[in-house]
């Protein structure tokens, strides 16, 4: 993805391994900035899964695998490290993935370091064929809208749901893009405008709110990401997407699922048995360090929420473009 650092324009991806290190954008300090941190220990690369210093489903795989490389490097027991990269956060199936995909590659005697930077080449590669079966959906003049971040920075690079976008802009389409903030941790508002941004791609933010409303006066497509895809086309996304699929349903406007196969997940029988994060109540009722909540109400706070496959226009893989009733023949 292009990033201005230090005045300078740069192609960045979200994580990466750099003289013995890993790095990462965090996440978190954007679009105010653009802070590289670096990790040297699998359990601080699992905190930053945690904490939000990189999320995503495809980028968490990414940093999971670095992760269990860093592991390897210093000389850590592999199973212990899965376990805890595992245990970071529960409802991508690209982070057990990936740990599974490193386990398998380091027993067979593969370099650290070279198996973590081919899974994090692979998920980029994938994006970009699900860049290029997408982009066929997008016509000239059309509205889209997308929910939370599944761009470049949530996926290493290039993106799930803003593969297609990125690519259609790039050979000549213009269209519209309404990129919805996504409460409580404002990913659409601070990350895909922030990438729309830098690739010049018409969009403007709207409250999560108002996805209705927009939809009533006209939204073409809708493509968002997915955390965890179950053997009947169920899916997990952001809190706030299963809104969106049932108003597309009510105006007849599609509704795709961008997602390479790694999230696909067929040991799920339906979206019934995804387990959801539930994170903490400070994210909804704090704003910075200042409580906006009255004190003594209590929130909730589900990261994900799942959405019926009967709402789901087609999956967008790097296989081409699945009826939720072709997944399990194409890729069971
Ligand atoms: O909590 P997050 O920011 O990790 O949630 C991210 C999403 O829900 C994305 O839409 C999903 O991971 C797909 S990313 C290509």
């Amino acid at each position: 993805m292009k990033a201005e650092i230090d005045g300078k324009e740069c192609d960045i991806r979200a994580v990466w391994f750099e003289n013995g290190k890993v790095r990462m954008i965090d996440q978190r300090e954007l679009p105010a900035r653009i802070v590289i941190k670096d990790f040297d220990d699998h359990l601080e690369i699992a905190e930053a899964i945690r904490n939000m210093t990189t999320r995503g489903a495809p980028s968490i795989g990414a940093t999971a695998a670095y992760g269990m490389c860093m592991a390897a490097l210093n000389g850590k027991d592999i199973q212990e490290a899965a376990r805890a990269i595992k245990a970071a956060r529960p409802t991508a199936n690209d982070l057990f993935y990936a740990v599974d995909t490193m386990l398998a590659d380091l027993a067979k005697g593969m370099d650290p370091v070279e198996a973590a930077d081919a899974y994090a080449q692979s998920m980029v590669d994938k994006c970009k064929a699900i860049g290029k079966y997408g982009g066929e959906l997008i016509k000239d003049g059309m509205k889209l809208m997308t929910h939370c971040n599944a761009g470049a920075l949530a996926t290493v690079d290039v993106g799930t749901a803003l593969a297609p976008m990125r690519q259609a802009w790039a050979n000549g389409k213009r269209f519209f893009v309404y990129a919805s903030e996504t409460r409580p941790r404002l990913q659409g508002m601070q990350l895909t405008a922030w990438e729309l941004n830098q690739e010049g791609i018409d969009h403007a933010i709207i409250p999560d709110g108002a996805s209705a409303y927009y939809m009533s006066k006209g939204v073409d497509l809708i493509i968002t990401g997915a955390d965890r895809i179950a053997a009947n086309g169920d899916f997990a996304n952001k809190i706030g997407t299963f809104d969106k699929a049932i108003v597309a349903k009510h105006f007849g406007i599609p509704f795709y699922v961008a997602a390479p196969i790694s999230t696909f997940d067929f040991n799920t029988k339906t979206g019934a048995d995804i387990v959801i994060e539930e994170r903490s109540e400070t994210e909804v009722t704090m704003v910075k360090d200042i409580r906006i909540a009255p004190v003594g109400s209590p929130a909730k706070n589900p990261a994900f929420d799942v959405t019926p496959a009967e709402l789901v226009a087609g999956f967008i893989t790097e296989k081409g473009i699945l009826k939720p009733s072709e997944i399990s023949k194409v890729i069971g």
